[in-house]
């Protein structure tokens, strides 16, 4: 391949947060939520990296070449044909790190979409399923990252092409009447730990119980809202991490015993909801959580990645 061409121009892109499982769903399900970093990078003509975080979780990422959203560029040069010299980088994180609200799925996702965007033809050099396999490769799964990159409710798979793994997606159309409530703790969770903790195998009748919720889910996002609390419940993952997010765990197993659609988010320890209701039922979930979390009202996002302004 030709060496890439770089443009000169900053460029900045908004990614949004996103919830992997859904319940079931997992390492398959993600929904974009609305609430959104941004980066913004600019190809410099000496070498060297500028980098600049604020925000979120901004103390503890790292200013050099294993900050994760130049890594991910690094990666997305590197298909496309060839890095640049310089690099400056400026971050804006929104997205709480560490409690399973997909930040760094966003990083990952985002520095992509920026290399992209910085390169003329990127498009043509690095295609949706080509990112999206990155993606995955550098996140380790790739529910996160679909969403992340095409917004809305995704199914993410992976499969076999010529030899090689590659990522794919689809969207789900989700009812407009569904919104998200996220109940944030202080502490966080490494997803590797909380990973480490899921059992080889499962029980037969657990597959079979998940499998249906998970078909379920489908159908619950797309038009019948009134499924989301049979739909979201899971029968791989959750419980065995209990003992991570011990007051997490509570929390979902409270809301549920009252109906509500409740679920851990990704690898926790958030707590999301979905739901159709008013504004005073969720301010009576906002006392039934107490003041262990911080609750965000929060609207599933219907876009993903992309550029904001060039
Ligand atoms: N599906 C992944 C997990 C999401 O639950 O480990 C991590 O963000």
């Amino acid at each position: 391949m030709a060496k890439p061409t770089f443009r000169a121009n900053a460029i900045q892109v908004q990614v949004p947060a996103t919830s992997a499982n859904i319940g079931p769903g997992f390492d398959s399900f993600g929904l974009a939520l609305g609430l959104n970093d941004r980066y913004v990078a600019q190809i410099m003509d000496e070498p060297g990296l500028d980098i600049d975080v604020t925000g979120e979780g901004s103390d503890n990422v790292r200013r050099d070449e294993k900050n994760l959203v130049v890594r991910a560029m690094y990666e997305g040069f590197h298909f496309m044909g060839g890095k640049p010299r310089g690099l400056a980088l400026r971050a804006l994180n929104v997205i709480p790190h560490g409690r399973g609200l997909g930040s760094s799925a966003a990083a990952i996702v985002g520095g992509l979409v920026l290399a992209r965007a910085l390169v003329l033809s990127g498009d043509d050099r690095m295609n949706d399923e080509a990112l999206l396999t990155i993606a995955s490769r550098i996140e380790g799964h790739p529910d996160n990252v679909a969403a992340a990159l095409c917004g809305g409710a995704t199914i993410a798979w992976q499969e076999m092409r010529h030899g090689q793994m590659i990522s794919r997606c689809v969207g789900i159309s989700v009812d407009p009447r569904i919104k998200a409530l996220a109940f944030v703790p202080s502490n966080s969770v490494a997803t590797t730990k909380a990973r480490k903790l899921l059992p080889e195998a499962v029980p037969h009748a657990d597959a079979v119980a998940n499998s249906t919720h998970t078909a379920l889910l489908v159908h619950a996002l797309t038009n019948r809202p009134d499924l989301l609390f049979v739909a979201t419940e899971d029968f791989i993952h959750q419980k065995y991490r209990q003992e991570a997010m011990p007051k997490s765990f509570a929390l979902v197993t409270m809301l549920r015993a009252a109906g509500v659609a409740a679920f851990i988010s990704g690898a926790g320890p958030t707590v999301l909801v979905l739901h159709t209701g008013d504004p005073s039922e969720v301010a009576e979930l906002q006392r039934a959580a107490g003041d262990a979390f911080s609750l965000q009202a929060l609207d599933i996002s219907s876009t993903g990645a992309g550029v904001v302004s060039a």
